[in-house]
């Protein structure tokens, strides 16, 4: 079968997904950008970075009717970026992301949509409505990035390796109502909750919201752990694997949300979405995600 993974926005996001890709040999890969020549520097870097025996290649453009044949598309563009919170241009990033929309439903109808621009779960929502495509193919990424942060600090507070801690997932908006589910988390198979307090709690949900601003300290902006992970949601669908992770889609029901998109815990393979894992929640939980609900709602009929 013919892939093409085009890739719009080719900042520092949209360019690491792409040499990830690229370099592990998965497909064509086009990079697509508002300022072309910016699509074309980074095209031209990567590239570099094709094996010698990879029969796959890149390519930079900023014109949309390039992706045609494209079966998934990642979004990772963006109009400015943000210092205080994930909202803060939320009106431009709808008005683009309706654009974008328009753009795909005409060229590439059948694609899988993976949501990388901030805020995703907004932007999930209103692509999904915009394009009219089925909600198991529009899927914003983020709760997954979320959940590598809750398994680094969980490894950093007991000094364990990551691959010691099972079940650390995050759910809910990618902002500051995100929900980290301790209930199920177990590190070198104890109960996490067994192990920690409610101070130790606290500042684990403040650490993981806090995460992007602390990094901010040190670096301009994130983008090595948001690539990793939309990666690996690209390598699922082309690969046909079963990947579990959260990650954000418009809601009918589950999690006794409708209308509204926001991370839960999903199976993905070639088709996108093709299960909603209903897991065990404890009533604190249970609360919270309804919170993150009502917040990310609120977000989507500010604009
Ligand atoms: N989901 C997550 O967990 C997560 C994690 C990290 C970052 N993000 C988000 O990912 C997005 C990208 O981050 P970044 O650091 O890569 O930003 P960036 O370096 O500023 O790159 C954004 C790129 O998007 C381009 N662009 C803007 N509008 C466009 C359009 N309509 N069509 C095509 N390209 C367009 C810009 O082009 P110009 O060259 O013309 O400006 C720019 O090159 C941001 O929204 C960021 O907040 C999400």
């Amino acid at each position: 079968m013919f892939y093409l993974i085009s890739i719009i926005g080719s900042g520092r996001v949209g360019a690491s997904i792409a040499f990830l890709c690229v370099a592990n040999e998965l497909d064509d890969v086009l990079l697509l950008n508002r300022t072309k020549d910016k699509a074309l520097g980074e095209s031209m870097d990567i590239a570099n970075a094709i094996p010698s025996t990879s029969k796959f290649s890149i390519r930079g453009t900023d014109d949309y009717s390039d992706l045609s044949d494209s079966s998934i598309i990642v979004i990772a563009a963006s109009r400015g970026s943000y210092t205080k919170d994930r909202t803060e241009n939320i009106k431009s990033q709808v008005d683009m992301i309706k654009e974008i929309a328009e753009k795909v439903k005409q060229y590439c109808p059948s694609a899988i949509i993976l949501v990388v621009s901030n805020p995703p779960d907004v932007l999930t929502y209103f692509f999904q409505k915009e394009s009219d495509f089925s909600r198991f193919k529009v899927i914003g990424i983020a709760s997954s990035l979320d959940s590598s942060r809750f398994r680094y600090f969980i490894s950093e507070i007991f000094s364990v390796t990551q691959s010691s801690i099972s079940n650390a997932l995050v759910l809910g908006e990618h902002g500051d109502s995100l929900v980290p589910i301790f209930s199920n988390v177990s590190v070198n198979g104890s109960e996490l909750n067994s192990l920690i307090n409610d101070i130790t709690r606290e500042s684990l949900i403040n650490n993981i919201r806090g995460y992007w601003k602390q990094l901010r300290n040190y670096k301009s902006r994130s983008h090595f752990g948001i690539a990793k992970n939309t990666y690996d949601v690209i390598h699922a669908i082309i690969d046909t694997k079963e990947l579990f992770i959260p990650a954000s889609i418009v809601l009918e029901g589950e999690y006794g949300e409708y209308d509204v998109s926001m991370g839960i815990p999903v199976k993905i393979n070639k088709n996108g979405v093709f299960e909603i894992q209903k897991i065990n929640l404890d009533e604190s939980e249970k609360s919270m995600l309804k919170e993150s609900a009502k917040k990310i709602r609120n977000d989507i009929n500010s604009v």
